[in-house]
């Protein structure tokens, strides 16, 4: 076959080639789109089981005739990956060359459409439309849409509008932007809220960027409803005023410039600009329509009158040789501007006043404020929509290429996730000297077993100077005291609930008898006089329940810790059914490290240079109070986050063992610190900002305990409930040296942790060994039962495989001592944890695990669309326990399962 382009393109400047012959243009474009949509198809990642996953994800829900064809899809992709990536690569590489080339357009729309059909029905945006997770066109629907429209727009026949015809295009736009228009009224899009924070989700990591939209956000802070009035009526002109050829160019520019900067500033730009998207979103192809419409609306020619063929259609003609009837004759004249001019604007009317009533009465169907087209408009009312864009979104034929990183870090941890802005001005950095919580001493102690009281009770905490915040606390501190264990012994806390609601104490990485492991419904119930809780209460997608399993008490509780197998930094914080996120972020959190003789032994830094580092983020409010976007600040009936937050919480302020990035006064001398991120949904990656320290950290444990041998490491990625165990070295400073702990994923405020100024000059005889504390690693063998565990979003819940959390059933039953291979996959980004027992990351996405996987784990992160393989060394206790996702509001909205040990 040969191939020959049969006509060069003009040698014209851009505006006017896209007057002349825009349909042309626009192929050149899609066709280039598709060249690059083959590329990505082959980058490592799109080899990965996460790729699969997308494309076999069948559903609770889907019909069966529709999951058998997508099990088949699923397994052409399973057993050789390579090759079918490599053929799917060539058709798309083959549908942009068509599409290059004059000659073979129409093949390569006509494959094209084929494509972005089968990738619809198979990556599973058709099979959303049975779970009610999607709105018709949400993501890729959408940009399907919008790509099928197009394409029947430019199908080269020799018309202006292409098989739509000129008059059928412009409907098709009208319809389109009202459309548009009638969305910004629906009540999840137009509150206050959700229009700020769809600007104010700021893709971390891109400085300028991120500047230039918190600016935005700040203006638009306030004006929600003014901003989406203003967008719906701009909307709605747009799309009559275009649909009536009434002064259409400059409205389809209006249109291209809208696009542009919702592009830019509802993060679709951010995303790639933060290697976070390949996603662009569905604002290039509404730029692609607007640019290849101007065909239809030839430039009025300056002096003629009505009739006279405008310069631009002459060059057009000239350009399509003269394939295309004039436009300039049906060129609209005068004495009709002001008839179309009423039409327009009374339609324009009509359509926001329709839009507005439904917006008022609750209607449109659907009001979740999910977008018919795509996501073009941020929809933060809900925060699936901007998950479904993630994933299904990446515009036309896109077939999930957002897919896995090889490790952490290379997506962004945190995207998709709100941050709150504290109400109060930020405390100064570095002057709050850094706290250490107080080490508990026991109330009594016998020949195997230390004793101890916590009262959990309310109590405020100077955190911002001056301001007085009321918290939880153990003992009514914040953090709540360090407990140790120590080598051989049994410890037994008795906790006194003196709060208004029921609690539940969770020893988070002990290996604990199930009565003791503080089971979510396991409750402490409060003084009677707060009165009766419903044990479960209804929420979204969770009807209210009992369990009748469940072990209460009434004020008190006494919860029994053997010795620990392992010397491990373990914590200490409240797990109670639906509210862990808000109790934990009052305050319900502490330190409980067990040591045991072999690490006693080791001449690591001990005594005042061993310190634990609880680092976690808040907001605050003008009164001083935690923010938290609680349904029920009262915490004691309706569960659940406002539905921005519904990805997780995240401050604005960090704190370091309760104190706003504290400072702390260090020797020269190697320091071990016990590194605990306790945010509800933050992921940081610390680093020091001292060069001469080299790679700065030596990491010596993580959440089991310690590793086999040292690594050195020069940042961390450490999710929600995990703990990385390191030392930093000070031998090398002087007096006065200051260093600065750092967070890579942050920007601004949360850009910093803490800092280090080294205060004087001593000795230090601690040192790191070689070998640490020997472990095997476990490699997988056939005997190993499997399972796949598959962490996905709902429609207003979060699930794991397609069950939010049930205490009645259970999703896996082991038995004890034994290990099992288990690969989480994900749809999103989430911290897996399991109680009772422990891990070694085996692999992710095929590939060997990263540097922040090493040891025994307790907290696994899964990027999203990652897959991540998991051995998992159950305890020997035996019942009922719970593995879920760390992100507590996750974990809040369903993402929690049983397993049973016996
Ligand atoms: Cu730290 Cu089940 O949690
Ligand atoms: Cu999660």
């Amino acid at each position: 076959m040969r191939f020959a382009i049969s006509r060069p393109l003009p040698a014209l400047r851009v505006p006017e080639y896209l007057a002349s012959d825009s349909a042309r243009a626009a192929q050149v474009v899609l066709g280039l789109f598709w060249l690059v949509d083959g590329g990505l198809q082959l980058q490592p990642f799109m080899y990965s089981h996460g790729w699969v996953q997308q494309l076999s994800s069948t559903e609770a829900g889907q019909p069966q005739w529709l999951a058998s064809s997508i099990a088949w899809g699923a397994g052409l992709a399973g057993a050789n990956l390579p090759v079918w990536n490599t053929a799917f690569a060539l058709i798309q590489v083959g549908i942009g060359l068509g599409l290059l080339y004059r000659r073979t357009v129409k093949l390569a729309l006509a494959a094209s459409l084929a494509w972005a059909a089968i990738v619809w029905w198979l990556g599973e945006a058709f099979g959303m439309l049975f779970m009610n997770t999607a709105g018709p066109l949400t993501g890729a629907p959408g940009a399907v849409l919008l790509y099928a429209l197009t394409a029947l727009v430019i199908w080269p026949n020799g018309r202006a509008g292409g098989l739509l015809g000129e008059r059928g295009a412009r409907v098709m736009w009208a319809v389109l932007w009202v459309m548009e228009g009638w969305l910004w009224l629906l009540p999840g899009n137009s509150g206050d809220d959700s229009v700020s924070n769809a600007i104010a989700s700021v893709p971390t990591g891109t400085g300028w960027l991120s500047a230039a939209l918190a600016h935005v956000a700040q203006v638009a802070q306030g004006r929600g409803q003014v901003i989406a009035l203003a967008c719906a009526g701009l909307s709605a002109l747009i799309g009559c005023a275009v649909g009536f050829r009434w002064h259409a160019r400059a409205f389809l520019r209006a249109a291209i410039v809208l696009n542009l900067l919702y592009w830019v500033v509802g993060q679709g730009f951010g995303g790639i600009a933060t290697g976070d998207a390949t996603d662009v979103d569905t604002a290039p192809l509404f730029i692609l329509l607007a640019c290849t419409l101007f065909s239809l609306f030839p430039k009025p020619a300056r002096s003629s009158g009505a009739g006279a063929p405008s310069a631009a259609s002459a060059v057009r003609d000239a350009a399509s040789g003269n394939r295309r009837r004039p436009q300039a004759a049906r060129r609209v004249a005068g004495a009709a501007l002001s008839r179309r001019a009423a039409v327009t604007a009374g339609v324009a009317a009509g359509a926001g006043l329709i839009a507005g009533c439904s917006g008022l009465l609750g209607g449109g169907g659907n009001s979740s404020g999910r977008s018919p087209v795509g996501s073009r408009k941020p929809v933060p009312g809900n925060g699936h929509n901007s998950q479904h864009d993630e994933q299904h979104g990446n515009g036309p034929g896109g077939e999930g290429s957002s897919g896995g990183s090889g490790a952490q870090g290379r997506h962004d941890p945190n995207a998709g996730i709100v941050m709150l802005s504290s109400e109060v001005t930020l405390p100064a950095q570095f002057r709050a000297p850094l706290p250490v919580p107080v080490q508990l001493e026991p109330s009594r102690q016998t020949s195997d077993t230390d004793y101890y009281e916590i009262v959990q009770s309310q109590a405020t905490a100077e955190i911002i100077p001056g301001l007085r915040t009321p918290i939880w606390g153990y003992n009514g501190t914040f953090p709540g005291p360090t407990i140790v264990q120590n080598p051989g012994r049994r410890v037994v806390v008795t906790h006194k609930n003196a709060l208004p609601v029921p609690t539940v104490v969770h020893l988070h990485g002990g290996t604990t008898p199930h009565d003791s492991d503080g089971y979510p419904t396991d409750f402490v119930l409060p003084d009677a006089t707060y009165g009766t809780f419903p044990e479960m209460p209804a929420m979204a997608g969770m009807p209210a329940t009992t369990d009748p399993d469940a072990s209460i008490t009434r004020l008190t509780r006494d919860y029994t810790y053997p010795p620990q197998p392992r010397a491990a930094t373990l914590w200490y914080h409240d797990h109670r059914m639906d509210f862990t996120g808000p109790s934990v972020y009052r305050g319900l959190t502490g330190f409980h490290i067990a040591r045991d003789a072999a690490e006693q032994a080791l001449p690591l830094p001990r005594g005042a240079r061993d310190v634990p580092l609880m680092i976690l983020d808040r907001a605050f409010a003008a009164d001083g109070s935690f923010l938290y976007p609680a349904l029920d600040p009262s915490l004691r009936s309706v569960p659940g986050v406002d539905k921005r937050s519904m990805n997780g919480v995240m401050g604005d302020v960090i704190l370091v063992n309760g104190a706003p990035w504290p400072v702390m006064k260090v020797d020269t001398a190697r320091y071990r610190f016990r590194v605990l991120n306790a945010s509800n949904a933050r992921t940081y990656q610390l680093a020091l900002d001292d060069p001469s320290l080299g790679a700065g950290f030596t990491q010596i444990g993580t959440d089991h305990g310690l590793l086999a041998a040292p690594l050195s490491l020069d940042a961390i990625a450490i999710s929600p409930a995990q703990r990385f165990d390191v030392v930093i070295d000070f031998t090398r400073h002087k007096p006065g040296d200051q260093v600065t702990l750092v967070n890579q994923l942050g920007s601004g405020s949360t850009a910093v942790v803490m800092r280090f100024v080294v205060a004087q000059a001593t000795g230090d005889n601690s040192s790191i060994p070689a070998t640490l504390s020997p472990t095997a690693t476990i490699t997988p063998t056939p005997a190993m039962t499997q399972r796949t565990i598959k962490f996905h979003r709902g429609a207003d819940d979060w699930t794991i495989n397609g069950q939010v959390f049930d205490p009645g059933t259970s999703q896996a039953d082991v038995s004890g001592g034994s290990t099992e291979l288990w690969t989480i996959t994900s749809d999103f980004h989430h911290p897996f944890h399991i109680h009772n027992a422990t891990m070694q990351v085996i692999a992710r996405d095929g590939q060997a695990p990263g540097p922040y996987d090493q040891g025994w784990k307790d907290t696994v992160f899964v990027n999203k669309g990652e897959n991540v393989q998991l051995a998992i060394r159950f305890a020997s206790y035996q019942g009922r326990y719970v593995f879920h996702c760390h992100n507590l509001e996750h974990e809040d909205m369903g993402m929690m399962a049983n397993f049973r040990i016996s």
